[in-house]
C-alpha cells in the first residue's frame, strides 16, 4: 500500500473533526508534505535525526507557515515541547526508527507523547516480515532487508526495528489511550521500492573502510537485485506483510 493510501484513509477517519493544532511526532517529507496540504491551524514537526533536519530544513523553508516549526528534538529529553498539547499527533514510522535512534526507548515513548495529546492519535506502522516465506518473491524481499540491517551494523549504525500493531495497541493501553480502530493495508512491493532499498544500501555501503568487504557486499547487493526484479516489474507486484494505521483516543 502506498503512503498516500494511508494519508488518505486517515483524512477520511479524521472527517468532520477539525484538524487544529497537528504534531508530526516522527517527521520525514512524506508525512510533513501531507499535513501541509491538509486544513491545520498549525504544524510542529520533530526529528531526532541532525542529517534528516538540515536536508528537510531548505526543502521546506519556502513551504511552512510563520506559525509552522520543523524541531530537531530527541523524545527522551523531557523538556521537549514543555506541556504544549496538540489536537491531532501522528506517528508515522516513528516507533520502527526509535531503535536506530534512541534503543530502547520504544516502550516509552507512547506514554512520553500522552501529554501532548488533546484528543487524537494516529500510529502508521509496518507489520514486522516473517522470518521466511514460500513464495521466492517475498523471500528476496526479506533477504534484501535482512542485507540491508547487515550493512547498516558493519557501518556502525543501528538498523531499524519494527513492531507489530498488536504490541503497539497494548503500549497505547497502558499509557492511557482508548483504541478506536485498527485497520491493515496489504503491502506490494514493486521496483521502485526495490531501488530506494538498493540505493539506501549503496549509500551505507560507500562508508565501510574496508574495500574487500565493501565489494564483496556489493555483489551481493546485485545479486539482490537482478533476482528480485522480475517479480518487483510484474504487474502484481511482490506481496508481503502490511502497514497499519491504528486510530486512538485520550
Ligand atoms: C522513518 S522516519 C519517519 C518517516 C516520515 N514520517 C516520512 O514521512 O518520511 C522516523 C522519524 O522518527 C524520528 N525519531 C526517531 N526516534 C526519535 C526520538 N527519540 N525523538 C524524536 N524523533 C525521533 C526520526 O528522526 C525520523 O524523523
Amino acid at each position: 500500500m502506498t503512503q498516500d493510501a494511508l494519508f488518505s484513509y486517515i483524512e477520511e477517519q479524521h472527517s468532520p473533526l477539525p484538524w487544529g493544532r497537528v504534531l508530526d511526532a516522527g517527521t520525514g517529507d512524506h508525512s510533513l508534505r501531507w499535513l501541509l496540504g491538509i486544513p491545520a491551524e498549525e504544524i510542529t514537526a520533530v526529528t531526532v535525526d541532525t542529517q534528516r533536519m538540515s536536508g528537510m530544513q531548505p526543502r521546506f523553508s519556502e513551504l511552512l507557515r510563520s506559525q509552522d516549526r520543523l524541531v530537531l528534538g530527541d523524545w527522551q529529553d523531557e523538556s521537549l515541547l514543555g506541556q504544549e498539547a496538540f489536537d491531532v499527533v501522528l506517528l508515522d514510522y516513528l516507533i520502527g526508527a526509535i531503535d536506530a535512534f534512541t534503543p530502547f526507548f520504544q516502550d516509552r515513548i507512547l506514554q512520553r507523547l500522552a501529554r501532548h495529546v488533546k484528543d487524537r492519535l494516529y500510529v502508521v506502522g509496518l507489520e514486522p516480515f516473517p522470518s521466511n516465506s514460500p513464495d521466492p518473491a517475498a523471500q528476496g524481499v526479506i533477504d534484501l532487508t535482512r542485507f540491508q540491517d547487515a550493512c547498516r551494523l558493519h557501518a556502525g549504525l543501528r538498523p531499524y526495528r519494527e513492531y507489530p500493531a498488536a504490541w503497539v495497541e497494548r503500549r497505547l493501553h497502558e499509557a492511557g489511550f482508548r483504541v478506536l480502530s485498527t485497520k491493515h493495508f496489504g503491502n506490494v512491493f514493486r521496483a521502485s521500492y526495490l531501488q530506494s532499498q538498493a540505493r539506501a544500501c549503496r549509500q551505507v555501503l560507500a562508508t565501510l573502510p574496508s574495500l574487500e568487504l565493501r565489494t564483496a557486499l556489493l555483489t551481493h547487493l546485485e545479486s539482490l537485485e537482478s533476482g528480485l526484479l522480475s517479480a518487483a516489474q510484474s504487474p502484481q507486484g511482490i506481496r508481503l506483510s502490511s502497514d497499519y494505521v491504528i486510530i486512538a483516543e485520550k
